[in-house]
């Protein structure tokens, strides 16, 4: 089917369904394009928290449609790649996460959205990037705190807070692999550029940030600057409406590393959050499937520690960092 079609067809399901899309700026233009509303983690659970419609279409990953299923259990929520996962989430189990917990007891547990529902239901609140430091920050400056799956945000808030919070050592593959040579070499050829980092990206690249922030802090940043030219290390995804928000501004995405040095011809592009193209959109909503499912149990023991991370105010940017 041509695009254009699948478009039409996609908009008309939606109207006749009452069904949502809702996108993350990781997927590819034409799904955002798409979509009824795109946003970064914490928007789209607040989105989804409180759509009217009666099916979720989540255009993301698999934690993402968990969450809006244990926010919304009587919609039916559903997925175009039910096989779009995350290294984060990946990286931390809810077994080995409940040995760690037990190995430390009086200690609270904050976890970052990219997790699994088990280990959310093992957590005393859900972060995302946009709320992390104001969310630690609401606890007692010596509160005995783990923080995980990601060591990247987790090292970055103890630093910007004077915390020693026990991190887990976790990360995503696609901001754990930006080039610090790479980015420095567009520094030169464009030494006006500003460089944007997503607080996952590990301290080296921290570093050289202009403005450490979630996708939409950047988003937000970029926007309100006066500089013409950025250089951006997060999912080159949200190129897509950083350049359609500002029409006369340039963003070069920072190449990402293969290993041992080489430069990596490729962009920096989440696999699992391409999975969501407009023919699986397409076929989930004609079929109403892959359709999403948490047990009941665990969704009772998830709900709370979720409800927490949306009743913390936002857009919470977290602090620039030269
Ligand atoms: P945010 O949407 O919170 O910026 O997180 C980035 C991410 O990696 C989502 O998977
Ligand atoms: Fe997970 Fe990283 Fe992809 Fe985000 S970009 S969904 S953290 S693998």
């Amino acid at each position: 089917m041509k695009k254009e079609q699948l478009k039409r067809e996609i908009r008309q399901m939606c109207k006749d369904k009452n069904a949502v899309i809702l996108a993350h700026y990781y997927t590819d233009g034409e799904v955002q394009d798409i979509a009824d509303f795109v946003g970064d983690s914490l928007a789209l659970a607040q989105s989804a928290a409180k759509t009217e419609a009666d099916i979720i279409v989540m255009c993301g990953v698999g934690f993402m449609g968990e969450t809006c299923k244990i926010l919304c259990p009587d919609k039916k929520v559903i997925v175009p790649d039910e096989d779009a996962g995350c290294s984060l989430a990946d990286s931390c189990k809810a077994e080995d996460l409940k040995a760690f917990i037990d190995e430390h007891p009086g200690y609270k547990v904050v976890s970052y959205v990219n997790t699994t529902a088990a280990v959310k239901a093992l957590s005393d609140v859900v972060v995302t990037s946009s709320n992390a430091m104001k969310v630690v920050e609401t606890y007692p400056k010596d509160a005995k705190l783990i923080f995980g799956p990601d060591r990247n945000l987790g090292s970055y808030i103890n630093r910007m807070t004077g915390r020693e919070m026990l991190l887990w050592d976790g990360g995503c593959h696609v901001h754990g692999r930006f080039s610090l040579e790479g980015i420095n070499q567009l520094k030169k050829e464009h030494p006006e550029a500003k460089v944007l980092v997503h607080p996952e990206c590990p301290v080296e690249i921290q570093k050289v940030a202009d403005e450490i922030g979630s996708t939409a802090g950047l988003l937000k940043f970029a926007i309100n600057d006066e500089a013409q030219e950025f250089i951006v290390a997060t999912e080159s995804g949200i190129l897509h409406k950083m350049q359609e928000a500002c029409k006369d501004k340039t963003f070069y995405p920072a190449p990402p590393m293969c290993g041992e040095g080489e430069k990596c011809p490729l962009e920096n592009v989440c696999q699992y959050m391409r999975m969501n193209t407009l023919e699986k959109l397409h076929a989930a909503l004609r079929d109403e499937k892959p359709e999403v499912f948490v047990s009941a149990s665990l969704a009772e023991n998830a709900l709370r520690p979720i409800q927490k991370m949306l009743r913390t105010p936002s857009p919470l940017p977290l602090k620039g960092q030269k």
